[in-house]
């Protein structure tokens, strides 16, 4: 089996981010954690460690993620697209449904993701995997009308995943997109029933155990296949 060890994890500073990079730390990885704002990012960059570095990029500033790629020293094994907002869960007539606040969910969850792979793909090693964090409400059966764009830009990402997965064969790196489980972070909330602990000790499990024949597929935290 490859020793793949080269990770970079957007949206690093909270939530399954931070968690990731932790578990990445305690598994060897050498990381790349992205944060937007220094000043949200307290915690993430209290971690010391040789193995690490934190660098600034927001993934809808194409300036900032191609700064980030000339600043990293080594191909990448794993380049994982976390970061990710949610306007709120209101219906299809709620105020978080307003013109300003789906074209944001967009843009973040969306063409974060496009700009991230775009930017860094030169960044990859032979044999790296792309991941996108994606959300079982971007899958076509809906439990309920609620927070309508955030599981477009979901069903999108998905979407997007495929299309990038078959740029990417020829180059024999794989590309998915994985369902975090429903997480306690400020996006999933207290009820949700994981920690951000277990969602990421779960996820580079199967970060690791992804093969060139997944590409193209959406998978549960857990590394089941799921339906999209
Ligand atoms: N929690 C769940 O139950 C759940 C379920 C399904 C899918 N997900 C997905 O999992 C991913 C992580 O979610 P989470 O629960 O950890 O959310 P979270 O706690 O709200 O954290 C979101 C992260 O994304 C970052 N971010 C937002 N916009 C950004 C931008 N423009 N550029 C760079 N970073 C940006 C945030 O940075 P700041 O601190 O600067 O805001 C933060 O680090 C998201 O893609 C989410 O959609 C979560």
């Amino acid at each position: 089996m490859i020793n793949l060890k080269n990770i970079l994890i957007t949206g690093a500073n909270r939530g399954i981010g931070f968690e990731l990079v932790k578990e990445s730390i305690a598994k060897g990885y050498s990381v790349v954690g992205t944060f937007r704002n220094k000043q949200n990012s307290v915690e993430l960059l209290k971690i010391k460690s040789d193995k690490v570095k934190f660098l600034e990029m927001d993934v809808v500033d194409e300036t900032s993620i191609s700064k980030v790629s000339s600043q990293i020293a080594q191909p990448l094994d794993y380049l994982i697209c976390n970061a990710g907002i949610n306007n709120g869960y209101g219906n299809f007539f709620h105020e978080d449904h307003s013109h300003e606040k789906m074209l944001e969910v967009l843009n973040v969850n969306v063409l974060g993701c496009i700009l991230t792979i775009k930017h860094l793909s030169k960044n990859l090693n032979r044999y790296a995997k792309i991941i996108l964090i994606s959300s079982i409400m971007g899958t076509q059966e809906h439990k309920g009308s609620n927070a309508t764009i955030y599981r477009a830009s979901k069903a999108a990402v998905n979407n997007v995943m495929v299309s990038i997965s078959e740029e990417f064969k020829s180059k024999d790196i794989t590309v998915a997109s994985f369902h975090p489980g429903w997480v306690r972070t400020a996006m999933g909330g207290p009820n949700a029933t994981l920690s951000a602990k277990d969602s990421a000790v779960a996820l580079i499990k199967s970060f690791e155990c992804l093969k060139l024949e997944n590409t193209g597929k959406f998978l549960n935290y857990d590394g089941t296949l799921m339906n999209f």
